[in-house]
């Protein structure tokens, strides 16, 4: 009575690819990436020259629309994003109901979920006017959620969005302003350039875990909010977004440039399951070109804060030993964007614990623009088959024959 599944695999009637290593999920006119020429291309625009020259919100727009906005589009669109910006009155009673020092991913992926309790009008999946607003929202929503979580760690006062601020202007707002200070106090054009420059690296990066994620969810025609919280979940990871935040925690553990040697051993150790956090990726099997970037944002950002932070010279030396070993040059094992965005985000003063909740809050428009893009065409539900490794089939057996 064996159901021999392995045999079933052999025949051909699905194939078993653990990790998805050459498997592709659906079709896609949104992000092109070569892994081995470090190329990434989003509707075509290589990534360095969207992050040089754009900003967020048009990017927002070129990923949802496949097209940069003329001068009136954009107009439109930044407005219309900024006419949503406020969180619910009500959401606000959420916060309460976690501890203060909740990880502020969790706070993420619980109200982030719970929108879809608030606003009735965005949940038909099937309306394409549904599908638009709730895409507006979730991109107008979530900096302030991120602010908001932020606030309610340190226990201050929740900040209402200004929407007389550049996008990633205002969220610097959101996060840093008090009741108390009087006017706004004016946030730096550099810190909020390179602010954008994160939102718009992290921005897309197509079928990822995350993204996958959000896919797989909107396949069963679950809501965009829900679809976005299990993004949200996913994301949440060290092996994902969870690396910027794990990035600086290591360097914060190696704490000085001699000790990097051992760890270095101890990342090339089989036995110890300690891996240098912000090195190698899935797909850039030569160098990451988002991390590139990084590295000059980086030095822009530590240029004009006159910061000469010793966690940078460290993370540097890091990089140099780790590029001339053999171990990590044989695998292709190089930094990846999330080994410098911790730094900028660190010398501009978000604590590690809100590193993934800006990866999450950039990447939800990748998230929806992959979301809207399945349903408008057509898809099925995702529903993976396994390989089989338990017992045949056998009899119950009675409790007092066991
Ligand atoms: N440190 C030490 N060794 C590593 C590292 C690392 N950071 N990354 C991979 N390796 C080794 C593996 O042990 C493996 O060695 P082996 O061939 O001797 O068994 C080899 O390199 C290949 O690695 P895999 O784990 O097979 O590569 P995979 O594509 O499955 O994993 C991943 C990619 C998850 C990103 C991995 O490199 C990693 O864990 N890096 C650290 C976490 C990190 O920075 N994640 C961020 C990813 S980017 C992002 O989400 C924006």
């Amino acid at each position: 009575d064996v159901i021999d599944v392995r045999a079933l695999t052999a025949e051909g009637r699905y194939t078993f690819d653990p990790g998805f290593m050459s498997t592709a999920s659906c079709e896609s006119a949104i992000t092109f990436i070569d892994g081995e020429k470090g190329v990434l291309l989003h509707r075509g625009y290589p990534i360095e020259q969207l992050a040089e020259n754009s900003d967020y919100l048009e990017t927002c727009f070129l990923l949802l629309y496949g097209e940069l906005p003329t001068a009136e589009q954009k107009e439109k669109f930044v407005n219309t994003v900024k006419s949503h910006t406020m969180a619910h009155e009500q959401l606000k009673n959420f916060f309460n109901g976690f501890r203060r020092d909740a990880h502020p991913m969790a706070i993420m992926c619980g109200v982030v979920g719970a929108l879809s309790a608030f606003y009735h009008d965005s949940l038909d999946i099937n309306d394409y006017k549904h599908r638009e607003i709730s895409a507006i929202r979730l991109i107008a929503k979530i900096p302030t959620i991120a602010a908001m979580c932020f606030k309610y760690s340190k226990g201050e006062p929740m900040i209402y969005p200004r929407n007389d601020l550049g996008y990633s202007e205002n969220f610097l707002h959101m996060m840093f302003s008090t009741p108390c200070d009087g006017p706004t106090p004016k946030i730096s054009p550099v810190l909020a350039k390179a602010m954008d420059k994160i939102f718009i690296l992290h921005a897309d990066h197509e079928q990822n875990a995350s993204t996958s994620t959000v896919r797989l969810a909107g396949s069963s025609g679950a809501n965009p909010f829900a679809c976005i919280a299990a993004g949200i979940a996913a994301l949440w990871g060290p092996a994902h977004g969870g690396a910027n935040e794990a990035v600086l925690t290591m360097l914060e553990e190696i704490g000085d440039v001699s000790n990097i040697d051992k760890f270095i051993a101890k990342a090339k150790d089989k036995n110890d399951p300690f891996k240098l956090m912000g090195f190698g990726h899935r797909v850039y099997k030569n160098f990451d070109p988002r991390a590139k970037v990084m590295k000059q944002t980086c030095d822009e950002v530590l240029a004009e804060l006159g910061i000469n932070d010793p966690q940078l010279e460290l993370a540097m030396k890091l990089e140099e030993i780790a590029r001339n070993d053999p171990y990590f040059k044989e695998r292709n094992l190089y930094p990846n964007v999330d080994f410098y965005s911790g730094i900028i985000l660190k010398a501009i003063g978000i604590p590690t614990s809100m590193f993934t909740v800006i990866f999450a809050l950039a990447r939800t428009v990748g998230w929806i623009s992959h979301w809207k893009e399945m349903l408008a065409g057509p898809y099925k539900i995702g529903r993976p088959r396994q390989l089989y490794t338990g017992k045949a089939q056998r009899n119950y057996v009675e409790i007092d024959k066991r």
